[in-house]
């Protein structure tokens, strides 16, 4: 039997309200438990609070109540916010903040400086990094000398600088076009799939979230939904369902020409797997 996987995220009615008297709730009750590697999307309308849910996972803000347990810590009771930060989270934005006057290799070397280990050990470590997001040959180009994907590449590799067990990952592929898109989530997954690590990526890209095997929908602050995508099938029963025969089939309504057939009975199965959809 297989190993059971450690628990990597859980949260615990976990609230966020902003303003006065908490008049904006932008996290209402979110109850979720991230397995250590699983790759994850987050979706849901703009305002439904998936900024919110991944700046209280990377303890970059507060709850205004609930539990955020994260690789087995109380976010609540964390002494070195900084330190978890560095070391426990890894954090992929939009806005790939690289700081502009330093290299590829500089900025990628910045999270390692706290760590006990020579200049050349760590300059050897951001190369290695470099190398897993494919940029080894633009690692002395600023920021301004590289492409939109090749930049968030280089915030990839500084994101899992330290190991991170958790990489939060906020519309990292928003501001590209689809083939870059498509590199960028490439990357992600065999990153995943090599190095194992855990990644939460809010998108709103169908196309990103189809690379997940979970995607969460949040809405108004809460889980709308929750599945795990292990039926490749799953979208195409969803978009058959939504069809004529779809909705008679779920109804109950067997088409004649399929009862002339002798296909009553594979016909109402088809249609109680379609409710289930
Ligand atoms: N610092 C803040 N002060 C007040 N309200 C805030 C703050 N941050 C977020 N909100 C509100 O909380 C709600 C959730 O915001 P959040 O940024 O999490 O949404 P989102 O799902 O990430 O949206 P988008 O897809 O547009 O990025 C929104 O109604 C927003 O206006
Ligand atoms: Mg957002």
């Amino acid at each position: 039997m297989a190993e059971p996987r450690s628990v990597v995220v859980e949260t615990q009615d976990l609230a966020k309200m902003y303003g006065d008297g908490d008049a904006i709730v932008a996290l209402d009750g979110v109850n979720l438990r991230i397995c250590a590697g699983e790759f994850v999307a987050v979706m849901g309308p703009s305002g439904s609070g998936k900024s919110t849910l991944l700046n209280l996972l990377g303890a970059l803000d507060r709850p205004s109540h609930g539990v955020c347990r994260v690789a087995g810590q109380d976010l609540a009771h964390v002494r070195d916010l900084d330190r978890f930060r560095s070391k426990t989270v890894g954090f992929v934005f939009q806005l790939h903040n690289l700081i502009p006057t330093l290299t590829a290799l500089e900025n990628v070397e910045i999270p390692l400086q706290e760590e006990r280990m020579t200049d050349a050990a760590r300059r050897q470590r951001a190369m290695g990094l470099l190398g897993l997001v494919n940029l080894s040959d633009r690692m002395h180009f600023l920021p301004a000398q590289l492409s939109g994907g090749q930049r968030q590449r280089v915030a990839i590799a500084r994101a899992l600088a330290n190991n991170p067990s958790l990489v939060l990952a906020d519309e990292p592929t928003g501001n590209l076009d689809s083939k870059s898109t498509d590199e960028i989530m490439d990357l992600l997954k065999k990153l995943n799939r090599e190095q194992g690590t855990t990644f939460i990526v809010v998108t709103h890209n169908p196309a990103v979230a189809r690379a997940a095997d979970r995607v969460v929908t949040l809405r108004d602050g809460r889980v709308l939904r929750d599945e795990r995508i292990e039926n490749v099938y799953l979208e195409d029963l969803r978009e058959f369902k939504e069809t004529a025969l779809g909705h008679a089939l779920v109804d109950g309504d067997i088409p004649s020409d399929l009862s002339a057939l002798g296909l009553d009975k594979l016909a109402a199965s088809i249609g109680q797997l379609l409710r289930t959809v």
